[in-house]
């Protein structure tokens, strides 16, 4: 398995490109599957989790064309069948659940492997089959599976008991051929469920209110294909900005969208770090001092989860106390006891994690235990004494379109040790 190994104490400086965004793309390949024109997804991320989700629907006879030189997917489900998808790919990719929604819409029936959980929580779906079952689908669950039967699917009122962003997802994309009104109550608010609004909308969708907690979809009677650019990667632009922020370093990044990262914006401003955005760039000035500040992460608007463990990086290197709390995942702390092998000071209890800055971590070998906590350790790594060896890559190349060119592309000492 592949290692990436960092030497710590490079400043960094000069641009970075995002990609657009994982968590967008992989509903949207989805949303495909409701129509049997061509989709066109241009300026895609070539990332491990669209291949798999590609496999997924290729696994049901979809035809698509992964263009990685020109960062394009086209995808043809003309040829599909109702057959049930590969087991194995759909339990190592949760998000292959999103295709539930769309192969009910376009079958009336489906079963499907139930999703595993991962490292970070169970992750249920019963928002999911309650969205599906209020929409008219009759559901059974057993012997690892999940099938869905509904004769006709009628649009209904549905309250999610918590912003699920997959379940919003999943149910908006059941709904949107529905007979009648579906509306979705405190649904999921992310830049990416306005993404895939955006997306189904341009098939013909009518869609409203994505971007709020409720969501009002007004069922037709077909979707065309389409062609669509997907949004910036929102948490890979915050990622970077806490690069800079850790190794004390000014320089741009290119691809943000200002209003999705308000949230990081304004705790890494109350930090003393300077962002200045210019249209869909930013300058980010990590060179002063920096205060610890107290993160709780929450559904959108609030402090994304996914930067959780990148933040605690940076907090575990500045002098003072700070409080984390993680409220989305009941597991999600995991990279705290590989950040204390470097040297952290961090005191786990519940969901909460207190951190008190040290004045060096020192570099050695740890291990990505999810996506987001492997993009941490690689940046506690490029502010730790010596090297640091970051192993079990997989996970971050699940989320980050080659983290390490980039790094070392701003001055970082880092390269892959393919193996
Ligand atoms: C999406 O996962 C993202 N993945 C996650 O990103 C992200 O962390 C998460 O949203 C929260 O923002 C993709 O978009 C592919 P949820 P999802 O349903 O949809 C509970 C990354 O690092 N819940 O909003 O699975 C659940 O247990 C990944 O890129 C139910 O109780 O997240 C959790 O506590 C990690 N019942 C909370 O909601 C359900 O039916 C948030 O889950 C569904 C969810």
């Amino acid at each position: 398995m592949d290692k990436i190994v960092v030497k710590g104490g490079n400043t960094l400086s000069g641009e970075v490109k995002i990609s657009s965004a994982k968590n967008s793309v992989l509903p949207i390949i989805a949303a495909s599957l409701l129509s049997s024109d061509k989709c066109i997804i241009n300026n895609a991320p070539m990332l491990e989790d669209v291949f798999v989700i590609s496999d997924v629907l290729r696994s049901v006879s979809a035809d698509i064309d992964i263009d990685n030189t020109r960062n394009k997917i086209v995808i043809d489900t003309s040829s599909i069948c109702d057959c049930e998808p590969c087991g194995e790919l759909v339990r190592k990719l949760r998000a292959s659940f999103l295709i539930m929604g769309p192969m009910i819409s376009r079958y009336g029936k489906f079963k499907i492997s139930l999703p595993g959980g991962c490292n970070i929580g169970t992750r249920p779906i019963d928002l999911h089959l309650k969205g599906f079952n209020a929409l008219g689908a009759d559901i059974s669950v057993g012997h690892g599976y999940v099938e869905a039967k509904a004769k006709k699917l009628v649009g209904n009122n549905i309250y999610l008991d918590f912003p699920s962003v997959g379940a919003t997802e999943n149910i908006m994309m059941a709904a949107v051929m529905a007979e009648g009104e579906t509306t979705i109550e405190n649904c999921a608010e992310e830049p990416e469920i306005v993404d895939l609004s955006n997306f189904l909308n341009s098939m013909g969708a009518n869609i409203i209110g994505a971007g709020s907690d409720t969501i009002r979809i007004i069922g037709v009677k077909e979707l065309k294909g389409t062609n669509h650019i997907p949004i910036y990667d929102r948490i890979e632009a915050g990622t970077f900005m806490i690069a800079a922020a850790i190794t004390k370093s000014r320089f741009k990044i290119n691809g943000v969208n200002e209003q999705h990262l308000k949230p990081i914006i304004a705790k890494l401003t109350e930090m003393g770090v300077e962002i200045k955005v210019h249209g869909e760039s930013m300058i980010v000035d990590g060179t002063g001092d920096l205060i610890p500040i107290d993160i709780k992460t929450m559904p959108y608007p609030g402090f994304p989860t996914d930067m959780q463990a990148q933040m605690m990086g940076l907090l575990c290197s500045i002098k003072g106390t700070s409080v984390i709390t993680e409220t989305i995942f009941e597991n999600r702390f995991m990279h705290a006891v590989e950040m204390k092998r470097m040297g952290a000071n961090i005191k786990i209890d519940g969901r909460s994690a207190v951190v008190e800055g040290v004045k060096r971590l020192t570099g050695c070998q740890v291990k990505s235990t999810d996506l987001r906590a492997g993009a941490a350790l690689v940046l506690c790594g490029l502010v730790a004494d010596g090297v640091t060896e970051v192993t079990d890559v997989y996970h971050i190349d699940r989320g980050y379109v080659n983290i390490e060119e980039k790094l070392k592309n701003l001055g970082a000492n880092i390269y892959r040790v393919c193996g």
